[in-house]
């Protein structure tokens, strides 16, 4: 029979979203470059996959395309870039118009703009999708972010509304599949059309940009624990288990409980983590994320630190070189016990967390209006709440803020938020306080508490700041006591020279 569904790209995501696909009763059209590895691929599903039948293993291209239903829909998991602008150019001369290709990599969405032009001028369709959840994500039920045009979504609905994560529909808590062959009854489905053109990669691309600063504030936490508190891992798994059960539940706390207990394979007696060496690689998303937000000027200051925290990361040999060299203060004496000061820790986690997502929704908020994307927050909340690597019960919260006000200005301000951060602020500025006089680096949740005071903050020093740049450059003022639009500039004085009294 021909196939509902194509796909390129047997990369383990590829081979994950294949056989979710096929679980689901999709017949799937297999094809990748290795040609080996279309072999390789079908004969292991043979071996283990109760689904495996309804994989059709290609070994050209002519024979994959022709092997599906038109309007075909093909998906690409390859190497976001130059490796998805090749593969594109290889498949579109066996297309015929209306066929639709689907970019499931972290493409950049200016990118997936670009490519959607281009293919449309062929009559082709093109939608950009997000894909969350890692592999075990795309195996069971990923978080789906499509962007493009509506009707190409339409295509595209049922099979990805069927593959994606899916969330009791009273509760908003993911439904556990984690066995092949299963499929989730009923519940909520992780995908929504995000938007027109490159909107499904944007959202993407904050989603990640939030799974760094939310790696990094956890990593902030253990940091405080481990170095204030001399905590080992075990202990500290289970401090992060128990936060598992409250506020902070979410998918990345599970996975730190589970990694802080793990011990080294080679070297049983201890614990892994502390063999992994502290250098932080990154593929380019989070950094997409912070260079959108200068350029649309929005302060999503803490994102940024997160990436910045990687970058400091990976200079381990001058760190190593500088810390023999530079010297913090003196380790003063705890000011508070070791339970209060987990509490506190957990606090300042939990206030951090609410400002980043804070910036990541403010972010996309101006994105929404710079591209001309009819984004809905509380949609997008909904499907982050599972699936996707940033799940959390706390995005329940999120969509309860949205569905309240559509037009929510910013997340701290809704009356959940706000109550959670008066209330957290208090050992929030403990634990930086701490941290900082212990000389222990604590970027995230320094810098998410400095977004949080400044946006509170009716008058900022920016007043002395415009008459800075007046003074140098006579880029004028506007005044406290005239209408907003009208610029002022005043004749300074030369530098040095006092402004007469008069
Ligand atoms: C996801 C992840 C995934 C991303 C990795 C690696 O949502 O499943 O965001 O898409 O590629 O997390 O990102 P870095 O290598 O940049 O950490």
């Amino acid at each position: 029979p021909p196939a509902d569904i194509g796909l390129i790209g047997l990369a383990v995501m590829g081979q994950n979203l294949i056989l979710n696909m096929a679980d689901h009763g999709y017949t799937v059209a297999v094809y990748n470059r290795t040609s080996s590895k279309v072999d390789d691929f079908i004969a292991s599903a043979k071996a283990s996959e109760p689904s495996a039948g309804r994989l059709v293993g290609c070994k050209s291209l002519k024979k994959f395309v022709s092997s599906i239903k038109r309007p075909r829909k093909i998906v690409l998991l390859v190497k976001a870039g130059w490796a998805t602008d090749a593969t594109i150019e290889s498949v579109v001369p066996y297309l015929e118009k209306g066929d639709i290709i689907i970019d499931g990599g972290n493409a950049l969405w200016t990118d997936t703009i670009r490519r959607e032009q281009e293919l449309t001028a062929k009559g082709l369709r093109f939608i950009g999708s997000g894909v969350s959840g890692g592999e075990t994500g795309a195996r069971f039920g990923p978080s789906l972010m499509p962007g493009g045009s509506k009707e190409a979504w339409k295509e595209l609905e049922p099979i990805w509304k069927a593959i994606s994560a899916k969330v009791d529909r009273k509760t908003g808590r993911p439904i556990e599949v984690d066995t092949p062959g299963q499929v989730a009854k009923g519940g909520e489905p992780c995908t929504v059309h995000i938007g027109e053109n490159g909107a499904g990669h944007y959202v993407k691309m904050v989603h990640n940009g939030i799974e760094y600063i939310d790696m990094q504030l956890i990593c902030e936490a253990y940091m405080l624990m481990k170095n204030l508190l001399g905590m080992k891992p075990d202990a500290m798994s289970e401090v992060f288990a128990g936060w598992n059960e409250g506020d902070l539940d979410s998918y990345l706390i599970e996975i730190t409980a589970d990694i802080l207990q793990q011990k080294d394979p080679m070297n049983k007696r201890r614990f892994l983590v502390d063999s992994v060496l502290d250098t932080a690689g990154q593929k380019g998303t989070g950094k997409w994320t912070s260079t959108s937000a200068l350029d649309l000027g929005i302060p999503a200051n803490a994102i940024a630190e997160a990436v910045f925290a990687r970058c400091l990361s990976a200079i381990k040999e001058e760190r190593v070189s500088a810390s023999k060299q530079l010297r913090g203060p003196k380790a003063p004496r705890l000011p508070m016990s070791k339970a209060k000061a987990i509490e506190a820790i957990r606090e300042a986690l939990y206030c951090s967390k609410i400002c980043a997502y804070a910036q990541g929704f403010q972010l996309m908020a101006e994105a929404a209006r710079e591209y001309d994307w009819k984004l809905d927050f509380g949609k997008i909340a909904k499907i982050f709440r599972g699936g996707c690597i940033i799940r959390a019960r706390f995005l329940q919260k999120i969509t309860e803020a949205y569905k309240a006000d559509r037009r929510l200005q910013n997340l701290m301000l809704d009356p959940y938020f706000k109550k959670a951060l008066h209330g957290g602020q208090g050992n929030w500025r403990s634990v930086v306080t701490m941290a900082t006089n212990a000389g222990v680096p604590i970027p995230a949740f320094s810098s998410a508490l400095a977004y949080f005071d400044g946006y509170r903050t009716a008058v900022l020093p920016a007043n002395l700041l415009q008459a800075q740049r007046d003074y140098f450059g006579a880029h004028t003022f506007e005044r406290t006591d005239k209408p907003r639009g009208q610029f002022f500039h005043v004749d300074w004085p030369e530098p040095g020279r006092p402004i007469s009294k008069s």
